[in-house]
């Protein structure tokens, strides 16, 4: 494929971890990684550009011109976010409003203006991928889940304006993945937290029934990152 630069949120661990990984065993990849922290072996990987930020502030994610930067040269552009926090977790009546603004900020404002930005940065010509890692919960009521619910359902919709306004350029495609329940910190965080369903999480974990994110990763890279 050649020259596949990718943009990826929340890439110190879990999902986005393993798809900076799946994106780097590509000829010639290079990877932007939004992240609060690194490991050493990312720091070490030349291929891997880190990006120091928190995605709840918003005034720390790169603008158009550090990703113009980043996509000069690349044949092929992607883009996914994949960052996201599941808390608060808990009934609207005690939800804690610093959490709540640091879930929409992530798991919402955060997407919505990186893909404003990587747009306008696409070199002209070059195809760009944008996914979205969204979550079956966008769709269903799971108690307690209410804030985490609503910014990935939001977001949907967001990508849903944003394929419609590009559905004129081939170019542009845009995705939204649900990649099931993984075996992830996030996971750790809903086995842990205080609401009606907890006990379906810790059975599920139990019986061995999260997917591993080495694997996901590589589906998500196939069916929509691939070229
Ligand atoms: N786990 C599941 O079962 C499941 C199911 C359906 C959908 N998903 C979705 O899959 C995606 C990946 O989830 P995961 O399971 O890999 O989650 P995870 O293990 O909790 O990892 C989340 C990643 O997002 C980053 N992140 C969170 N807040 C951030 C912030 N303020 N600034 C920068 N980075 C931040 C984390 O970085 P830090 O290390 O700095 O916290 C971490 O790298 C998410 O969009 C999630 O909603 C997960």
């Amino acid at each position: 494929m050649g020259r596949m630069h990718v943009v990826i949120t929340g890439t110190s661990r879990g999902l986005g971890a393993a798809l900076a990984d799946q994106v780097l065993g590509e000829p010639g990849a290079r990877v932007l990684a939004l992240a609060r922290g690194f490991t050493a072996e990312q720091e070490a990987d030349p291929r891997l550009t880190p990006y120091a930020c928190d995605l709840a502030e918003l005034g720390s994610l790169p603008g158009r011109a550090a990703l113009a930067g980043f996509l000069a040269g690349a044949r092929e552009a992607a883009l996914v976010l994949n960052a996201a926090v599941v808390e608060p977790i808990g009934p609207a009546v005690r939800l804690d409003p610093a959490a709540v603004e640091r879930a929409v900020a992530v798991n919402l404002t955060s997407a919505v203006l990186l893909t404003g930005a990587v747009l306008a940065a696409r070199p002209d010509g070059v195809p760009l991928k944008i996914v979205f890692v969204s979550t079956g919960a966008a769709h269903h009521v799971i108690d307690g889940w209410s804030v985490y619910s609503a910014t990935k359902r939001g977001a949907e919709e967001f990508f849903a304006h944003v394929a419609a306004e590009w559905a004129h350029d081939p170019g542009v495609t845009v995705s939204v993945v649900n990649p099931g329940v993984l075996d992830t910190g996030m996971q750790e965080i809903i086995r842990g937290a205080d609401f009606a369903e907890r006990d379906r999480f810790i059975r599920r974990h139990a019986e061995g029934e999260l997917r591993p994110p080495a694997h996901v990763a590589k589906e998500i890279f196939d069916e929509y990152l691939a070229v």
